[in-house]
């Protein structure tokens, strides 16, 4: 089977665990704390910015946890975004309003966002499809002029940079996952970044059950009494750990190349894919936009895009579709929603395989089959207008 994601862990990243073993120090610690300042480094902001949490979830409960939502508050975010980041938005209070997203990049443009702004609109939570920043800048804009902050959900966009500057650190909070289909991963894992430190420090509190001061080895070099809990708000436990900052960091220096790899299998597809009659490849990044190549992704017409996806299962090459629509869902409340993006989008595109364990033989035979399989269903189904 030829698989979509892939963890590329090998020799290092054992090296980095067995060294964990032998230190006997498996818990929150200072592998903890190097890996967030690495990571920081990365992104170009300052250790106090950022905390080392069990998953990128924890990070987008975190994150929106920080708005303080009173009941019927709202969070603008794309009907195309992973499950967590609604359930976020309910788990705290609030209520998800779904916009739409353009239909070949799927990602939302700001006025697609501000069509659905209210009065009663606490933040707008967006991700960057497949790793492409999309309208980021002038969404970020929007925010800063209406008042309201921004959460970037970064999972798909580790590496992805605007002008340079890193993705995820535009807005007021992100977060990136480094679960095992991650572009680079620790097992489980996830990066919060708050702006204001203060919203970090109180992030990192409520991601260690809300206690202002820990309360072992370390506390006891500088408290007398340091069993005694002090909680000024309630949390829950959702820190990371040595282990997976461990392997965390070595992914962190490896990241170049594992982005280089996906780059230059995106470009293969792009080339084995280009001209196939019915075939809508994704658009050309804007200049200046750097992407992590989380996806690679086709369009073709609805009817004829499920077909493809179970005919190339059972030739053994899995594809699949990424974020289904949310407003969609009865769960959100918001079936009777018409995002004629987000609906265009839904019913075309595949995700392919692509992670760096694929050879270029490998991409070879999924466009090859791919090719095929739409060819036999051509021509009177065309995916439809673009735009
Ligand atoms: C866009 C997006 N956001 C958030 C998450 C959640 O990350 P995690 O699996 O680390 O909880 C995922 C995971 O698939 C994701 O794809």
């Amino acid at each position: 089977m030829i698989h979509l994601h892939q963890p590329q862990v090998g020799q290092e990243e054992l090296d980095a665990v067995a060294e964990v073993f032998a230190s006997k120090w498996l818990g929150h610690g200072p592998r903890t704390r190097a890996f967030e300042a690495a990571f920081a480094a990365h992104l170009h902001v300052g250790a106090e910015h950022v905390a080392f949490l069990n998953s990128g979830t924890a990070g987008l409960f975190l994150a929106v946890e920080s708005l303080d939502l009173k009941e019927g508050d709202e969070v603008v975010l794309p009907s195309l975004s992973f499950v967590a980041a609604a359930n976020a938005v309910v788990a705290s209070g609030g209520r998800p309003v779904f916009c739409d997203v353009d239909r070949r990049t799927l990602n939302p443009s700001a006025e697609d966002i501000e069509r659905v702004v209210g009065e009663r609109t606490k933040a707008v939570l967006v991700l960057h499809y497949g790793g492409s920043p999309g309208d980021i800048v002038r969404i970020a804009e929007l925010c800063r002029r209406i008042g309201v902050p921004l959460i970037e959900d970064a999972a798909c966009s580790v590496a992805s940079t605007v002008d340079g500057r890193a993705v995820g650190t535009l807005g007021d909070f992100a977060m990136w996952s480094f679960d095992a289909m991650k572009v680079m991963v620790c097992g489980d894992g996830g990066m919060l970044y708050a702006r204001d430190p203060e919203a970090a420090a109180r992030a990192r509190r409520l991601a260690y059950h809300g206690l202002a001061q820990p309360t072992g080895f370390g506390y006891a070099q500088v408290s007398s009494r340091w069993w005694e809990l002090d909680i000024p708000e309630v949390g829950r436990r959702a820190i990371g750990n040595d282990l997976t900052a461990a392997i965390g960091a070595v992914q962190l220096r490896r990241l170049p190349e594992l982005v280089g790899r996906r780059r230059e299998l995106a470009e293969l597809y792009d080339r084995e894919l280009a001209g196939v009659p019915g075939l809508l490849l994704p658009p050309p990044l804007p200049d200046g936009h750097e992407s992590t190549y989380y996806f690679y992704w086709v369009q073709m017409a609805p009817g004829v895009r499920d077909e493809v996806a179970n005919e190339l299962r059972a030739a053994g090459i899995y594809t699949t579709f990424r974020y289904a629509p949310l407003h969609r869902v009865p769960a959100y409340g918001s079936t009777d929603l018409v995002l004629p993006g987000s609906d265009y989008a839904s019913d075309r595109t595949l995700c392919l395989p692509l992670h760096p364990g694929l050879d270029d033989e490998d991409v070879r035979i999924v466009a090859a089959a791919l090719r095929k399989a739409v060819e036999a269903r051509r021509p009177d189904r065309a995916p439809g207008p673009t735009a």
